[in-house]
């Protein structure tokens, strides 16, 4: 009989040496939190004042990552550590990074107040790295520095801890259970060099989840003892429950993620890895939209863009030009009964209009059901639904249009990282490595405030990072464009 995940799977050397096993203590992890209300909290807080991705009750004990034991082992990089106290930009490991960052926030706290733990080295390391082995996953989406981050993960894992054996599974999570019959790669500094030049992963991808328990069977048969889950949201509550199998079974294999969405809905990491690419990509048919809208007698350029529940894609490519007239997201509802009209003045008086639109923007006109292998549910294509829309509506006023209508879609994120997003991939995978090294676990690599922070898994999937239609971000859009915070009261006069 096979053993359990082993059927399957071909290894490019023998099976490692089993975990540890012993008990893996449980600190406390987040607490579930009340949806946004608006309502003062027993402490005081009124959350209504926070911005939607802080509008939970986050509490110091929220922020306390686990770990797997005490680190024991003397990390094998003294050299880079000795150095950073000297500077007033290192937080000592010992040291947190504050969650509040106004006079405000922290006058209304009461208890303790939340912090993080730092990303970076430790003195101490909890894993001995000649005795790992260590795996690697890319899961969902596509994004711009999928190959930077494995390339990072594998150059700090072997040249700085000198471990040296790393597998990649093959195709998201279901490259770890057995049954689907991937390769395993054998992961080396070699076999990384220039894959950060590619868009795309050289593991492959995939969504959807799959049975925490058969992961787990795969990560004891092969000897796993820290796995890195490159993924979304939904990747990362796969990463919980694998984390809390492996607590269940009391092994010590690290999880750790490095968030990874496109659409920069992850909270508690500023922006995601590949988002600066993705929006500047971006801007090239925005460009294009304006440069065929200003060309043509009543033009109207209309760009789609990826954004599914949160626009930040939309306003980030819509600013960088600063030629759009109107930027519709899924935070802001669509009234097309006033926009429309509004549309048409636009054209009358100016001639052209460029109108960038978030592909989750107006759902509310779309009935579309289900939700993809990821959980997510499917949306209706408002970009074609609002083409027909704006043509219908101008032939039925007797004005005229030229529309032209561009939706890049995958090719703002199956490119290569920019040099900018780079940088961030590979800060973020070294972050990731010192994270599991030191026995962190169930935990993700974030940046709050420009440090490089771990995030426990449970925080950064409680909540979805959305641009606030209250805050300084749409309030540059709306500066920028000249379009109304509302389009709900129809513009009789122009209609
Ligand atoms: O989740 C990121 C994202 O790029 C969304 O913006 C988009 O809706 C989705 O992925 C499309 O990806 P796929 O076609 O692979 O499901």
């Amino acid at each position: 009989m096979a053993p359990p995940g082993g059927a399957g799977h071909r290894l490019p050397e023998d099976v490692g040496k089993r975990a540890p096993e012993s008990a893996v203590p449980v600190l406390p992890t987040c607490r579930e939190r009340k949806p946004v209300g608006g309502a003062t909290s027993r402490r005081g807080i009124n959350r209504k004042r926070w911005p939607p991705s802080l509008r939970t009750m986050v509490e110091a004990a929220d922020l306390l990552v686990r770990t797997l034991g005490e680190c024991r082992i003397d990390s094998p990089l003294p050299g880079l550590l000795d150095r950073h106290g000297t500077t007033e930009h290192y937080v000592d490991e010992a040291d947190r990074v504050l969650f509040d960052d106004t006079l405000a926030m922290v006058g209304e706290r009461t208890g303790k107040p939340p912090s993080f733990e730092p990303g970076g080295p430790r003195r101490q390391i909890f894993f001995d790295p000649a005795k790992i082995r260590v795996g690697i996953v890319t899961c969902g989406g596509l994004c711009p520095g999928l190959n930077d981050v494995i390339r990072g993960l594998v150059l700090e894992l072997t040249s700085h801890y000198g471990v040296s054996r790393i597998v990649g599974f093959r195709n998201g999570y279901r490259g770890l259970v057995a049954r689907h019959g991937h390769d395993i790669l054998e992961l080396t500094p070699a076999g990384v060099q220039h894959i950060n030049e590619h868009g795309g992963t050289i593991l492959g991808t995939s969504r959807g989840n799959q049975d925490p328990v058969e992961i787990v069977d795969c990560l004891d048969h092969l000897g796993v003892n820290i796995l890195f889950v490159i993924g979304g949201d939904g990747s990362m509550r796969g990463a919980q429950r694998i984390a809390q199998e492996i607590t269940t079974r009391e092994r010590r294999i690290a999880v750790v993620g490095v968030p990874k969405t496109i659409d920069n809905d992850i909270p508690w990491i500023g922006h995601s890895f590949g988002f600066q690419t993705a929006f500047g990509k971006a801007t090239e048919s925005i460009r294009a939209a304006h440069i065929e809208a200003t060309a043509q007698p009543g033009g109207v350029g209309l760009v789609r863009l990826m954004g599914r529940q949160s626009g930040f894609i939309a306003c980030y490519a819509a600013l960088a030009n600063n030629d759009a007239d109107y930027v519709l997201i899924p935070e802001v509802p669509v009234d097309l009964d006033g926009f429309l009209p509004h549309l048409r003045r636009r054209v009358r008086e100016r001639g052209h209009a460029l109108v960038v639109v978030a592909e989750g923007a107006g759902q509310e006109y779309l009935a579309a059901d289900g939700a993809d292998a990821s959980g997510n549910r499917l949306l209706g294509d408002f970009g074609i639904y609002l083409r027909g829309r704006v043509l219908s509506d101008f032939a039925t006023a007797g004005q005229e249009i030229n529309l032209k209508y561009i939706d890049p879609s995958y090719v703002i994120r199956s490119v290569p990282a920019n040099p900018y997003d780079s940088v961030y991939c590979l800060r973020l995978a070294q972050a990731a490595v010192h994270a599991a090294m030191a026995g962190r676990t169930e935990m993700v690599v974030g940046s709050w405030r420009n440090r490089f922070v771990h995030v426990p898994i449970p925080l950064a999937v409680a909540s979805r990072n959305q641009v606030d239609p209250g805050g300084d971000l749409w309030m540059s859009v709306l500066e920028a464009t000249g379009q109304p915070t509302s389009f709900s009261i129809p513009d009789r006069a122009a209609a």
